[in-house]
């Protein structure tokens, strides 16, 4: 072993270990080199590696710091290459399954697709909610019809303006939850048989409105880091009559990916070009643990042919079931068929929802929100490095509550999933993210939840399974 690799195990168990702590300063290059006996090239090589690896962060004229939220000890999983062909789906009985087992409030619920139901303002909204039943004009029940409660679309279309779309309260729908939103939009720009691409791996509910529409899928690679790769889409349409995307751009489920600003921008470029429809599912966008509202793909479209979805279930109000479409060009098709399918949103959720947002205090919440989901994923990553075996690899997405896990080549995590269901603790298999079954030695797991010491023990006896698989 070289010096500066020695050199960057030792920092890397000090940090592990807590000795140091995130944000604590590093000793200076001098301190060190002479404290070790070592050349101040050396160490300025081992935090070279520690800065790449994201666990050191350089500041200007200070010197180098523990990264403020753990940064991935474990290397980044690898980019997934599906196979080119297009599929029909067929994912539901194994997502039913595993989505069942993952609702007992006594299971760990590292397999949850929710965030803990206590981290949002439920007294503001109970109050919200019990003054929109008693003041409600019993005309609102025909005048929220959709497109919906005008007020609501207007608060909608404010908050566009702050990640960088402008999209006026008539480009408005809203709909029961963003799942519906999207089902709908799947609905206005397809029809049975044609096929649509999405991301590898991608959210099941999509695979499961794909495979309830009788569409067919491209799976797409995707990297861990940067979102689905706009080459291999490119590739993928010259291939294929591909009739929409649906893509999340913004903390991407499972992955946590995060676009940059320029592939988004190409992205659009490119399906505008080709005059194909993006379904945009930005469920996530608000969620952001690190640096500013990341914009949607949206702000870059031109052609008015990005379907944008979005909801109040991950950020605000989860049992509310009010999320909304912007679907752009194609908004006189979702509203006519949220009409003749489910009517309207709950009207007294829509107007409670218009009470909380005006009363004021939803930054103040989401700031709260988004400084629980950075500790609680800094204790997921601290617990993976302490106690999963070597040869996993882990995310460290900037924002969202999930972890997307690559575990030693054998490791099959359906098999984890049982073993680990029998000690009381739910984990999202790989596979239930492919519509190719695919993803057979990759996890997800939820930090959405508070850290506490039955979460630590359920985390060593997960690395312990996956250990026991491995060997
Ligand atoms: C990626 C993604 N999109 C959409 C949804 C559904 O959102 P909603 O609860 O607003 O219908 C979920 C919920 O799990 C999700 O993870």
């Amino acid at each position: 072993m070289k010096l500066y690799e020695k050199l960057v195990d030792d920092l890397v168990r000090l940090i592990e270990s807590e000795v140091l702590r995130p944000g604590e300063r590093l000793p200076s290059i001098r301190q060190l080199a002479r404290s070790r006996s070592i050349s101040p090239g050396t160490v300025l090589q081992a935090y070279g590696v520690l800065e790449d690896k994201g666990i050191v962060e350089a500041r200007a004229r200070s010197g180098y710091f523990v990264a403020s939220q753990a940064k991935e000890l474990f290397p980044v999983p690898e980019t997934y290459q599906p196979g080119s062909l297009s599929t029909p789906v067929d994912v539901s009985e194994l997502v039913f399954r595993i989505l069942e087992a993952a609702k007992d409030r006594h299971v760990v619920p590292f397999g949850s697709a929710f965030p803990s139901p206590l981290l949002f303002p439920l007294r503001q909204l109970s109050h919200a909610m019990s003054r929109a039943i008693r003041t409600l004009d019993p005309w609102r029940t025909v005048e929220d019809l959709p497109p919906g409660n005008r007020q609501l679309r207007r608060l909608i279309s404010r908050r566009y303006l702050d990640s960088g779309c402008t999209i006026n309260q008539e480009g408005i729908v809203i709909t029961s939850g963003a799942l519906e939103g999207l089902n709908l939009c799947l609905q206005a720009v397809t029809s049975p048989g044609d096929i649509v691409a999405v991301e590898s791996p991608t959210f099941y509910g999509a695979l499961q409105a794909i495979e309830a529409h009788s569409l067919r899928v491209v799976e797409i690679p995707t990297d861990p880091r940067y979102g689905v790769k706009v080459d291999a889409l490119e590739q993928a349409l010259k291939r294929h009559p591909i009739r929409a995307c649906w893509f999340m751009t913004n903390f991407q489920n499972p992955l946590g990916s995060l676009m940059p600003e320029e592939n988004k921008r190409a992205l659009v470029e490119l399906l505008n070009r080709c005059q194909v429809p993006l379904i945009e599912d930005d469920v996530y966008g608000e969620l952001f643990l690190r640096g500013e509202r990341p914009p949607p793909a949206k702000a870059f479209d031109t052609e008015d042919l990005v379907l944008h979805c979005s909801s109040f279930s991950k950020c605000l109000a989860p049992g509310f079931r009010v999320g909304w479409a912007a679907p752009g060009r194609y908004t006189r098709q979702v509203r006519q068929r949220k009409l003749i399918t489910t009517l309207s949103a709950t009207i007294p959720a829509q107007a409670a929802l218009v009470t909380y947002l005006e009363r004021g205090g939803y930054e103040r919440h989401l700031r709260r929100l988004r400084h629980a989901l950075a500790s609680q994923q800094h204790a997921m990553l601290t617990a993976i490095n302490r106690y999963f075996p070597s040869g996993c690899r882990v995310t460290c997405p900037d924002g969202g509550y999930f972890l997307w896990l690559e575990l030693p080549t054998e490791t099959n995590s359906v098999e984890v999933h049982r073993r680990a269901m029998e000690a009381g603790i739910s984990v999202s298999p790989g596979p239930m993210f492919s519509a190719h079954r695919g993803f057979r030695n990759r996890l997800r797991l939820n930090y959405g939840h508070g850290w506490s010491q039955r979460k630590e023990e359920a985390m060593q006896a997960l690395g312990a399974i996956i250990a026991d698989h491995d060997g």
